[in-house]
């Protein structure tokens, strides 16, 4: 029996360009260079305790966070990788406090890449899958040094975005604004394959996944969401809830475009000087641009995340992703409050917090 082959991403990367005679394939040599960073980094990771890059490098980042071994090495990978290529205006990474500039010897270019070179960092030591974020934007057309400010671009403007996930077996997750594809890595020819085109997200889903260990600082709207959840089949919902949490958005996120769910990590009241956990050029955007190419949503919980403008490399926001129906809904209850005469549930029986006494 003869075997259609599978399409690489290179192949992929090239059908895609035939749309666009004019292009000079700046953006595919970017993209393509940004995969073999990532398989670089997996190979790395793969490594574990064998290699000699694990462990913590005994270092907080701009984001008050202690770094890894592993967070600095894939960091150092993606500028290596991208910075000589001539398609780069500047970088914007999680580890590095200002943008990246492109060294004088090489050309300047026409696109800005943001990135998270390892996210879920924290599981790498006890040895669970985590993954590289990155989101592709239009570089003002100007030959000085890259600035803060063009970076502030909201997500609609990204032109493409995708994810690498070091699990089980190494994926890249890509949208070019044309649906989400998958690419699985072959270990025998180091390629990525097309393995899951065009993916969707089913609009409704019965798995949602929030660190519930902050439920003390949630906000009212997502308290009461995950405590209608949880109420299952006896509450309004009707239907019994699975909950998940990784504590690796990227694995979260995977599972959500594999067979839906809804991610939140909402912003709440644990530190008020953060309007959230996650970031939103290199996390929020890139997941969010995924999510809506794959038919579903991602939300501050008061709007598309996608249309938010940024004011700083760095900056926090609250999401909430995955399936349409479940997003919209928790939408709603963020900007359609409860009356205060609506009965509470989450002060019910079967509530998460029983009225005081
Ligand atoms: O940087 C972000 C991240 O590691 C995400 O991948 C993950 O969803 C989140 O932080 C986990 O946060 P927490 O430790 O509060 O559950």
């Amino acid at each position: 029996m003869k075997t259609v082959p599978r399409m690489t991403l290179t192949q992929f990367l090239i059908e895609e360009r035939r749309r666009f005679p004019e292009s000079g394939g700046d953006f595919n040599s970017l993209l393509l260079n940004v995969a073999l960073v990532c398989k670089r980094i997996a190979r790395t990771v793969a490594a574990g305790e064998l290699g000699a890059a694990t462990g913590s490098a005994s270092v907080i980042n701009v984001q008050g966070e202690e770094q890894k071994m592993l967070d600095i090495i894939s960091n150092d990978f993606f500028i290596e990788g991208n910075h000589w290529g001539g398609y780069l205006a500047g970088m914007v990474s999680e580890e590095m406090e200002l943008p990246y500039q492109i060294p004088s010897g090489y050309r300047q270019g026409r696109y800005l890449l943001a990135f998270d070179p390892l996210d879920g960092s924290s599981n790498i030591d006890v040895n669970v899958t985590v993954g590289s974020i990155f989101s592709v934007l239009r570089a003002p057309a100007s030959d000085r040094p890259v600035t803060e400010e063009d970076f502030y671009q909201p997500g609609t403007e990204q032109v493409a975005a995708g994810y690498a996930i070091y699990g089980p077996t190494t994926m890249f997750m890509l949208t070019v604004g044309r649906g989400v594809h998958g690419f699985t890595l072959c270990p025998q020819l180091g390629e990525f394959m097309l393995t899951h085109g065009d993916l969707q997200v089913p609009a409704d889903t019965h798995e949602f996944a929030i660190n519930a260990s902050n439920s003390r600082f949630w906000e009212d709207p997502v308290r009461r969401y995950v405590d209608e959840c949880l109420a299952g089949k006896t509450g309004v919902r009707g239907k019994d809830f699975n909950m998940r949490w990784i504590a690796s958005m990227v694995a979260e996120a995977h599972r959500i475009l594999m067979r839906g769910g809804v991610f939140l990590y909402p912003r709440d009241s644990k530190d008020p000087a953060k309007a959230g956990r996650l970031r939103l050029l290199y996390e929020a955007n890139p997941i969010g641009f995924l999510m809506e190419q794959a038919g579903g949503a991602a939300s501050t919980g008061y709007q598309s995340v996608m249309q938010v403008m940024p004011t700083a490399i760095h900056q926090r926001i609250g999401l909430i992703f995955g399936s349409k129906n479940e997003v919209e809904l928790i939408e709603r209850y963020h900007n359609t409050p409860r009356r205060d005469d609506e009965p509470n549930p989450l002060f019910k029986q079967c509530g998460l917090f029983r009225e005081p006494a």
